[in-house]
């Protein structure tokens, strides 16, 4: 799969978005390839430290809007459900970087990953009810926590996107550097934390974790239920349109 590249070097699994003429958007086949990688380099001893990333001008535009509406996601199981689950319970250090748009689940998934640096063109929105959907990876939950609730309820209800500033100010993000420069701060920091005590890191990681393990868990199956069901619904329908057919969307009667 070209659209994820894969590389390993010196116990730092690095999974690239490699999709740029749809702007780095995630197919079923690219989320199915995602929770693959973090599956096998989380059973994987060699693999001490993952490490997400996009390009210096986009980190992702969230889920590929066709392929949505063509293969919604239909149950649990369900690659798009099967990678959430896999970042969110994965016992190693997760590092982030991110410059450019992050759209959705380009935003979402960073709440579950352990440290992220930003490019200072990073733009972070949540724009799940201007799709007719509602927020998923837990976000309704780990969002007010993190940014308190009014931020967050302009991230999530008015759907408005946050910058690189912004995201360091509220702590979504652990600094703030020049995109040509994220990948490689995010690279030196997974190779301090790869040169580490394994047994260590995955202690602290799942203490700092084990008291919203649970309630992180039902909130994403939850909300991945409601976003299945709605992404079938009308709002979502003219929504993805109005996305396909390059114009505004009328939710005026929905
Ligand atoms: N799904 C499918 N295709 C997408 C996409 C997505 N989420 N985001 C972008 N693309 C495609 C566009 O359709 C376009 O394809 P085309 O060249 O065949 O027409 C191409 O990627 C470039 O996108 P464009 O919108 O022209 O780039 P931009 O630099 O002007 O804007 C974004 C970048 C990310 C701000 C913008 O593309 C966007 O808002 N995308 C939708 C994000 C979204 O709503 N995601 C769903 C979250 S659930």
């Amino acid at each position: 799969m070209t659209d994820i590249l894969i590389h390993h070097e010196g116990g730092v699994a690095t999974l690239t978005f490699n999709r740029l003429d749809k702007k780095n958007s995630i197919t079923a086949a690219m989320y199915a390839a995602l929770a693959d990688a973090v599956e096998a380099a989380t059973a994987d001893p060699d693999t001490r430290v993952l490490v997400i990333q996009g390009h210096e001008t986009i980190f992702s535009a969230g889920n590929d809007i066709a392929d949505f509406l063509n293969n919604p996601p239909a149950t649990a199981d369900s690659p798009v459900f099967r990678f959430l689950r896999a970042i969110s319970t994965c016992p190693k250090p997760l590092v982030a970087a991110v410059c450019g748009p992050a759209v959705g689940i380009g935003t979402t998934l960073l709440f579950h990953c352990d440290l992220v640096y930003a490019g200072d063109n990073a733009a972070f929105s949540m724009p799940f009810v201007n799709l007719g959907l509602c927020p998923e990876a837990a976000s309704s939950l780990l969002a007010p926590k993190l940014m308190g609730y009014h931020r967050a309820a302009e991230a999530l209800l008015l759907g408005e996107p946050f910058m690189a500033e912004t995201a360091l100010e509220v702590g979504f993000v652990n600094r703030v550097v020049p995109p040509s420069e994220a990948s490689a701060v995010a690279q030196s920091v997974a190779r301090k934390l790869a040169a580490k005590p394994m047994a260590s890191l995955v202690e602290t990681k799942r203490f700092m974790k084990k008291g919203q393990a649970a309630e992180v868990a039902a909130v994403m199956a939850e909300e991945g239920e409601s976003f299945g069901r709605m992404l079938r619904g009308p709002a979502a329908r003219e929504a993805f349109g109005a996305f396909m057919d390059k114009r505004k969307p009328d939710f005026s009667k929905l």
